[in-house]
């Protein structure tokens, strides 16, 4: 953090004005460091959305949202998604570099032999209806991960938060099968640690203990690529969620549960599953040929309705995420002989409409990573309800790296954000009878 130039905040009110560094990171935006503003003047700033507030300096993930630009620890997310797998992304999150053919091959092995739960998990996970939403298993069963890995809750000591991180990474795939498995009321399937972190999630997902399971390459790699466009994304809703609550020294399983619990949101991770819901519902109000009646009604701010799976608070341009995802679409589609299917067409035409349309154009409202990937998923077979816990497998490797990153800061504290108090002031207890 390089700090050569100085912002000077006066006042109408008397209060005498005040400097403040400028801090430069290494790319995008400067911020004024204003931790000395309250102490100075009493007063505080008032930013509800974070709309213009950085809460943290990281060195994780970068955003240009002008650009539709993305990078992990400097690389390009295409690249990334083109020459890496899943497991070494998870590295580089984790480490700041990527793997050498050696360290990639100790990693795999680390979390491949985390992969199985306790047994006792089965009996927890009975504890829910089967017809349970998977994010509400899911924020429970990893919650519940606190309560059986006592030797792993210590945030403050590097080695169990490892230790942590790798469990969690490993098990997750297997929790959100067990999920899916158990709402079906189909067998539970062990991991086979042979396979590759996402063949096996795919095994545990469709296979059955009766028959062999068949790896199909293009929906594994369609899915690690849905993995890798997921695992990070700086400091949005349920990332400063994890930071914030494991900003009180909680335990790692009960810090990343509360990031389950805020990606659910449909304005936040939840989105690909209300943006499915939304192409179904055009298909079956008439398809293709009613997407104007219905971007009409987008339009109108009565209506509450809006175009899931566009718009972005940073990206204000194509998200680079959304056009990977455009790609691994046709792959699968082709793949799985669906080139007609009639979601997808009514999603390109939806996407034609929109980046043409006055309102969308003005507003600069770009399909995001949620417009594609819920066609990849449900062609991929993975019922609607479980792709937003598959988002929770695969950005529990950036909710754990952000972790570490806080907690290794030495200007880490807890977060205590304050407020502008509009309510009554000072005013007596009346006795019950004259109130
Ligand atoms: N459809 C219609 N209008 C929209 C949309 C949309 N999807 N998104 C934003 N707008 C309008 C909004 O009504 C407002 O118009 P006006 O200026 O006339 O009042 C303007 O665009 C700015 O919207 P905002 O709500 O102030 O923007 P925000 O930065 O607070 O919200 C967002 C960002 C992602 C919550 C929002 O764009 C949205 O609700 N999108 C749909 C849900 C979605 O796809 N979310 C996934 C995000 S990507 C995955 C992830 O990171 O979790």
């Amino acid at each position: 953090m390089s700090t050569e130039h100085k912002a000077t905040l006066s006042f109408t009110d008397g209060t005498p004005s005040v400097e403040f560094p400028i801090h430069q990171g290494t790319i995008g935006p400067d911020v004024i460091d204003i931790r000395k503003l309250y102490g100075a003047t009493g007063k505080f700033t008032y930013d509800p959305g974070f709309l213009s507030t950085a809460s943290c300096n990281s060195t994780i993930t970068y955003i240009d949202g002008d650009k539709g630009e993305l990078l992990y620890r400097g690389y390009p997310i295409e690249q990334l998604a083109t020459n890496c797998d899943f497991m070494e992304v998870c590295y580089l999150l984790l480490n700041g570099e990527l793997p050498n053919e050696s360290q990639r091959a100790e990693f795999v092995s680390r979390v491949s032999n985390h992969t199985m739960v306790n047994e006792q998990m089965h009996f927890f996970l009975r504890g829910f209806r089967r017809d349970a939403h998977p994010m509400a298993v899911m924020t429970g069963l990893v919650g519940g991960m606190s309560a059986f890995y006592p030797d792993s809750m210590n945030l403050m000591d590097k080695n169990q938060r490892d230790i942590s991180a790798i469990r969690l990474i490993a098990k997750m795939p297997t929790l959100v099968a067990m999920a899916y498995k158990y709402g079906i009321g189909a067998p539970h399937m062990y991991p086979k640690n042979e396979l590759s972190y996402t063949a096996n999630f795919m095994r545990m997902m469709f296979g059955n203990p009766c028959e062999d399971y068949k790896v199909n390459d293009v929906l594994v790699r369609a899915m690690d690529r849905i993995f890798i466009l997921h695992a990070d994304h700086e400091q949005n809703a349920s990332t400063s969620t994890v930071r914030l609550c494991a900003s009180s020294g909680t335990n790692p399983f009960a810090a990343i549960a509360a990031g389950v619990a805020c990606l659910w949101g449909p304005s936040h991770g939840g989105a690909n599953e209300a943006c499915l819901n939304m192409l179904m519902e055009i298909q079956q109000n008439g398809g293709v040929e009613k997407i104007g009646d219905f971007i009409n009604k987008v339009k109108d701010k009565d209506s509450g309705v809006r175009l899931m799976g566009f718009g972005h608070r940073v990206y204000k341009n194509y998200d680079p995420r959304a056009k990977l995802m455009r790609e691994t679409c046709h792959e699968v589609l082709n793949e799985l002989g669906l080139q007609d299917d009639p979601l997808f067409k009514i999603a390109m035409a939806l996407e034609k409409i929109a980046l043409e349309d006055e309102y969308f154009v003005k507003r600069k409202l770009y399909p995001n990573v949620d417009f594609y990937s819920g066609i990849v998923q449900k062609a991929i077979g993975i019922p609607v309800p479980l792709f937003t816990a598959i988002f929770a497998l695969a950005r529990t490797v950036g909710w754990i790296a952000q972790l570490n990153e806080m907690i290794a800061d030495p200007e880490y504290k807890i977060g205590r954000p304050r407020q502008l108090f509009m309510g009554a002031t000072h005013r007596d207890v009346k006795p019950i009878g004259q109130r």
